[in-house]
Formats: structure tokens, sequence, C-alpha cells
């Protein structure tokens, strides 16, 4: 709309239109597909656009550039009319994006428009749980609608392309940016990280409303030393390739347009300067067709980190392993050109980079559809994104605890309620990490759900009792101790405020921050029935809380709608069904712990373990009957991968098989009943592993394959079925080639990563 009513302007002069008609129609002809035969539409447009561009062309569209500040200052202007620009992160004034997008298409020789960057991680304004709450919900067609919510929301602004999904699987709760993960398993971050692709892309990139992906950060940031951001990872190939890199293959299947390469140095090459990474793996191997973009200024970084010398050195390094634009820094800008004239890198190098570049605008549609008119998307916030919202924000929960089934409270039965806590009505900090565009003012709280919920029959003590998650004041205990002892019964809300997760927020000692812990220790004096609701970025250790309350909901940062779906689960209008994304440690020190670990040498087991008050005085050193544990923590987590509490009790049985024999190369299906035997309807996650029991490299001791989500009414059953393709039993062995080797399987169904319910096969080679 904004090009038509410019276009219609222009041609009310008959001088204008007639040089327009010189003009403008060869230039329509610009990406005309006809030319050279048998190439493929998009990229003989490609090929037709490369053989106009000159080099500062070719070079500017390798640049993107943070955005101005509230405008388009001359320097910028200048810039774009001159094409030294491909791509602008960070602005979301839809005038401004707008107008830039004016400059480049019609005053740049080119005309070609921008890819307008921003971080949409976990919603827009309307916020959706953190993506590790996401993940707890094991959904992947809500995980889906809640991208496709998100792209819809940005794109109303001119953002074209998210910096969204972080599919970095970690096992290190310390890391500030596990927020942002799906957790620490290659394949529930697999499927559910190809769900948000499809989700921001739709099926058709050049569909109105769809946003380009970016699947971040490539590759093993997750992995950084001690938790601590930015660190240095050291990660042996064959894990790299059974662990890391599988969500990074998903995201490339289901056709992600954009990778971006991690800050981290891996195994002493920097990841913007690894062309293992880059050309080997991703496009020799996957055949990636979009383009990778590095990280803030991670190319000139690659200097700080010691692999080159200077600027110059480190285009040359990130050009070569195949970095195709430069975000923030400016070495690609500064020396390419340098470098081509000195004879370093080759023109072909640049062409393959730009044309990478190209074919995603193309794929985008943003040669036909550059400007963006707010009107055509429906409402932000609207009443169904916020339905979305709330499901991904109830679904997220995870019940960890209930004794003496203290939830779900009965509104029936209940004269008062005591809400305590920092995080009960704090709409800002309840939206978590990575949430620039967030809208703090359409949160609904906890407090303000459950006053709602409740009414007037019921009296609503509440009491903030610290200013913030870190306070270490305790002046606002007494009061919310008088709180708690006038009423029935009590829920406190703590966890960790927003910014104590997320980029470069690490912790070294994840308990509960600040006099949080004494908070509960003071409440559960008073003998009141004690719900504890932790909003966090992270899994907590909360060994020093356990004995203090009764109930423990963990909700993440639920986003927007934390307050009526946390509400919804304390009052039993829902039973809780998330399951955990990744295990919790009793103990920062038992890190990394998860639940597809290496069975090791030594395993330890209840009749093996012998813990610190065991071990005999002046036991003799000795390396017989010793285990892998810790005298201390033992070798079990506090709660495991995929476990979740509901309010009924799900069992399973029958587990069958559709052969104890299978071939190599064929399928295998396996079944087992699903029965709530308790007596409120739920939902279920449904979980398959496997065990590889002999491998040419050493299999995990379980390894997610499959998981469904059903909902059984009390008493009822369901036959759950999966099947297991050859592929699902595939890993990366001693050469480094995805390979099925024959030999016997364990295959369990069941709650948890604990799943006891086991059947065995063969898979053999005739
Ligand atoms: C982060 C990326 C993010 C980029 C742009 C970097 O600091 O590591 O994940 O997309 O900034 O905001």
């Amino acid at each position: 709309m904004f090009r038509t009513n410019r276009i219609k302007r222009l041609v009310r002069s008959p001088a204008v239109f007639l040089m327009a008609l010189l003009f403008f129609l060869p230039g329509l002809n610009l990406y005309a597909t006809e030319g050279v035969p048998g190439m493929h539409e998009l990229d003989r447009r490609v090929a037709d656009l490369m053989a106009r561009m000159t080099l500062t062309e070719k070079i500017g569209q390798m640049a993107q550039v943070n955005a101005f500040g509230g405008g388009i200052p001359v320097a910028a202007q200048e810039a774009l009319t001159a094409g030294r620009i491909g791509s602008i992160l960070n602005e979301v004034n839809v005038n401004i994006v707008n107008e830039m997008q004016r400059i480049a298409v019609e005053e740049s020789r080119l005309g070609i428009p921008l890819m307008i960057g921003r971080d949409v991680i976990h919603g827009f304004k309307t916020v959706l749980p953190i993506p590790l709450g996401q993940a707890a919900t094991w959904n992947p067609e809500l995980v889906r609608k809640g991208a496709r919510m998100s792209a819809l929301e940005a794109a109303s602004t001119g953002i074209n392309w998210t910096f969204a999904p972080m599919i970095d699987v970690t096992r290190d709760p310390r890391w500030g940016r596990i927020a942002e993960s799906l957790g620490e398993d290659p394949y529930l971050h697999s499927v559910l990280g190809a769900a948000m692709v499809k989700g921001f892309q739709g099926d058709d990139l050049a569909e109105h409303g769809t946003i380009a992906a970016c699947a971040k950060h490539f590759a093993g940031y997750g992995a950084s030393e001690s938790g601590r951001d930015y660190n240095t990872t050291n990660i042996p190939e064959n894990e790299l390739r059974n662990v890391y890199l599988p969500p990074f293959h998903a995201a490339v299947e289901a056709g992600v347009a954009t990778i971006m390469a991690s800050f981290s140095d891996l195994d002493g090459i920097p990841a913007s300067g690894n062309r293992f990474l880059m050309r080997q793996v991703l496009r020799e191997e996957w055949g990636f067709e979009g383009f990778v973009v590095s990280d803030w200024a991670s190319i000139e970084q690659l200097t700080v980190h010691g692999l080159t010398a200077n600027d110059k050195e480190a285009a040359f390094e990130a050009l070569g392993a195949g970095v195709n634009m430069e975000m923030a820094s400016t070495t690609y800008t500064n020396h390419l050109e340098e470098l081509l004239q000195e004879g370093r890198i080759s023109i072909q190098q640049i062409d393959e980079m730009v044309e990478g570049i190209l074919r995603v605008k193309f794929r985008m549609g943003l040669f036909e559809n550059p400007y963006t008119d707010p009107s055509s998307y429906p409402a932000i916030s609207n009443p169904e994104h916020l339905a979305t919202a709330r499901l991904a924000a109830l679904q997220s929960l995870v019940l960890l605890e209930n004794r003496n089934k203290v939830l779900p409270i009965n509104k029936e039965t209940l004269g008062s309620i005591a809400i305590i806590g920092p995080l009960a009505d704090d709409g800002y900090e309840q939206m978590g990490t990575w949430v620039f565009d967030g809208d703090a003012g359409i949160s609904q709280t906890p407090l303000s759900a459950i006053r709602e919920f409740v009414g007037t029959d019921v009296r609503v003590n509440h009491v903030r009792a610290m200013e913030t998650s870190r306070s270490r004041s305790v002046d606002g205990f007494e009061k919310a101790r008088a709180a708690a002892e006038s009423s029935d019964a009590v829920i406190v809300f703590l966890g960790e405020e927003a910014i104590l997760s997320g980029e470069a927020h690490s912790r070294a000692d994840i308990d509960l921050p600040g006099n949080q812990a004494e908070l509960l220790r003071v409440l559960h004096e008073t003998g009141k029935p004690l719900i504890a609701v932790i909003l966090a970025g992270r899994p907590l250790t909360l060994e020093n809380v356990l004995d203090h309350t009764d109930a423990i909901l963990y909700a993440w940062h639920p986003g927007t709608m934390g307050g009526p779906a946390i509400t919804d689960v304390l009052f039993g209008v829902e039973s809780p069904a998330g399951k955990l994304p990744v295990t919790f440690p009793k103990m920062v020190g038992q890190v990394p712990i998860y639940y597809a670990h290496k069975h090791t040498g030594k395993p330890a087991t209840a009749d093996t373990f012998r813990s610190i008050d065991d071990i005999p005085v002046r036991m003799p050193q000795s390396s017989s009957g010793f285990v892998s544990s810790h005298l201390d923590a033992g070798y079990s987590p506090r709660y495991p991968f995929g476990y979740g509490l509901s309010y009924t009790e799900f069992s399973y049985s029958d587990i069958r098989l559709s052969g104890n024999r299978v071939a190599l190369g064929e399928p295998v299906t396996v079944k087992a009943v699903v029965t709530n035997t308790g007596d409120v309807e739920a939902d279920e996650i449904v979980q398959l592993y496997i065990r590889d029991l002999v491998g040419n490299v050493t299999r995990p001791v379980k390894e997610l394959k499959g998981f469904q989500r059903l909902r059984l009414q009390p008493g009822d059953s369901q036959t759950v079925e999966f099947v297991l393709e050859p592929d699902d039993l595939a890993f990366y062995g001693r050469d480094m080639k995805l390979i099925n080797e024959p030999g016997d399987f364990h295959v369990w169904i069941g709650g948890s990563s604990e799943a006891e319910l086991r059947a065995e096969f063969t898979v053999t080679s005739d």
C-alpha cells in the first residue's frame, strides 16, 4: 500500500511518467526469470541480480547494521542509497522501517530490499513462557502456534527476520541462556526447534505474516565451561555430532532460512571462523541453502579470542569459514575489498556469500512486498494471542512436589488466602529474559488472577515481603508471617527476577537468591499449608526449601498470561501436566547432570553407592568397590528429565513390540497401555526412551526417541503406539559417520526418564 501510493503520486506528472516508462520498465525486467536456461527460477533471479552488482553493492549486502535510535541519519540514508547495507536490526517503528525500505528499494541503484532483524525470542508484545518453559509443554503444535503468533505481531511493525529459535542443547543450569534454550535433550530440542521454525516461517516464507527464522548459535554454545557466558567450549566431535548438532540439522531440514554463528570458541577455533562447522557440516553434509549471520560483532571478536591479529584477518577467516553476513561490526565492510585486491580472497567467495543472502530475500518475497501495512495484521495481543499465551503458560507448569495433596486448593472451603512474595504481582518480571518488546502493561499477574478467580467470598491477604528476589532485608517478613497466620493457606511467589537469567547472566550459585529461603522458613513456622510457586529462568537448587513447603509448582517465567494459567492449576481448573525439559540437580556441584549420560565402567546403583555418612573411618584407599558418584550428593538428581506430577496418577502396562527381532534398516513398533488410575481428568506426556546396549562408541543409558501428549478421563486407558525408524536408532560412530548397527536394544515407555516399563529387541544384520 505504501509503495502504491508513492507510485500513484509520481505518475501524476507526465514528464515523470515518461521517464518512469523509460527507466522503470527495463527496471521491472531486472529480476525477470527468463534467461539462463535450465536454472531454477530462484537461482536465475539471483544470477541476474548478481550480474548487475558492483563490488561495493555486494559487500553492502553482507553488512547488518544496528538501527539508529529512532530515525535515519543522513549518513545512513546515504549508505542505504548506495546499497551499502543489506540488513538492519533493532528497528521496530513501522514508519521508520518503511522509510528505510523505501530508500533501499526506490533510491538505491538496484532496489534490493532490507532484512529487518530483531530478537523475537518468546513472543513480541504478547509474551509466551521463556523457551525453556515452552519446552516443558512438550507440545510441538502449541510451540508452532506460539511462534506463528509472535511472527504476526512482529511482522506488523516491519520486522521480517527473527533471531530465533535458540537451539543450543545445554546441560548447565548455571548458564543464563538456558532460559532461551529448549533444555538438555537433542531429540526434544530437534522436534520443538523445528516446530518454531515452521511457526515463524509458515509453509512459504513469502506468505504475509511469516518471518525468516534464525537457528542459533551454531554451534556448541550451550557447553560454555562452568556455565559462564561466552566461555570456551571443548566438545569432542563425536559428542558434537550426537548431542549438539542434531537440533540444527532438524532446523535445516525444516527449511530454516538463516543460521547464526556462535560467539564461543569450539575446540580452539571460535565458531564464527570455523570452517568445519559452516563449510563441511552445514553446507557440504547438510546442503544448507540459506545463509549464516555472525553473532553481534563475533567476527571482530575473532581477534579478541586470539585467533586473528586484527580486523582484516578476522574478515578473512570468517569469509573463508562461510559467514555470509556480519552483524554489528564492520570488518567485511572495511577489509573485503582490500583482501580481494591482494588476491587473498576471490570474487567467487564473495559472490557465494551474497548469493546466499539474495536467495533468502527472494524466498521471503521481499522484492514483491517490501513494505508493511500494519492494518493488514491482526491486532497485537488480541484475544486469540492471549489465549495462545495462556495455554502455553498453563502447559509449561511443572508440579514438583505435592505433599498430602495440598494442591489443588478448594475454593469452596477457603475463607482466606495469603499471597506473598516478590513475584506475586510483578507484570514485568514474569515476562522473563529477552523481551525487548514485551508489554508489561498487559501482563496478568498471579495476584490479580487469583483475586478475580476467588471473587469476594475469599479474603486475599497480599504482602510482597521482599522488594526483589535478590533482597536481603527481612523487614517485610513479620508482616508476611501475620498475613499467613490469619489465612487458611499460603501461596508464596518466589524465584528469580527476569534479569538474573539470559545472556551474560550466569550464576555460580543456583539456590533461590536473596533471603527467599528464609522467608519460606518463617512462613512454614505458621504451620499453614504452604505452596511455593517458583518463577525462574533456570532450574534452581531447592534443597534448602524442600522441608519448608508442602507443594512446589515450577512456573519458569510464564509470560503475559502467567497469572491466569497458574491460578487454573492452583485451584484445580486444570491438572498440571508439564514435564521437565532439563534435569534439576540437588547441588550445583553435580552439574553437568543429565539423564542421557554414559554408563561408565563403574556405574553407581543403590546397592553400590556409599555416602559420606556411610564410609568407614580410615577405610583403606582401593579402586575396587568404588562407583561413579559424589559422596555428598549421590549419583541421582533432585528431579529427573521428563518428570512432573499431576493431580491424577497414570499407570503404564502391556508394553509390546512388533517383533523382538528386527532386520537392520527396518522399523519397530512399540505399544503400551496408559491408564488414568486417579480421579481427575488430566493430560499425560508419554515418553519413549531407548538404550543401545553395545555400540561402536559408547551410547547413553537412555535416549528420548518419542513422546505424545494425551488426555485421559479417570479410569480410562489408551494404547499408545510409537514407530522407531532406523534413523531413531542411528548414531555417529568412531569415524563420525551416521551408522545403524545390529545389536540389542532396550525400550521404555513411561511418564519420565525414570520410566520402568521395558521391552527388549535385537536388530539383526540378516
Ligand atoms: C546474542 C544473539 C542475539 C544478538 C542480537 C547477541 O548478543 O548472542 O543471540 O540474536 O545479540 O541481539
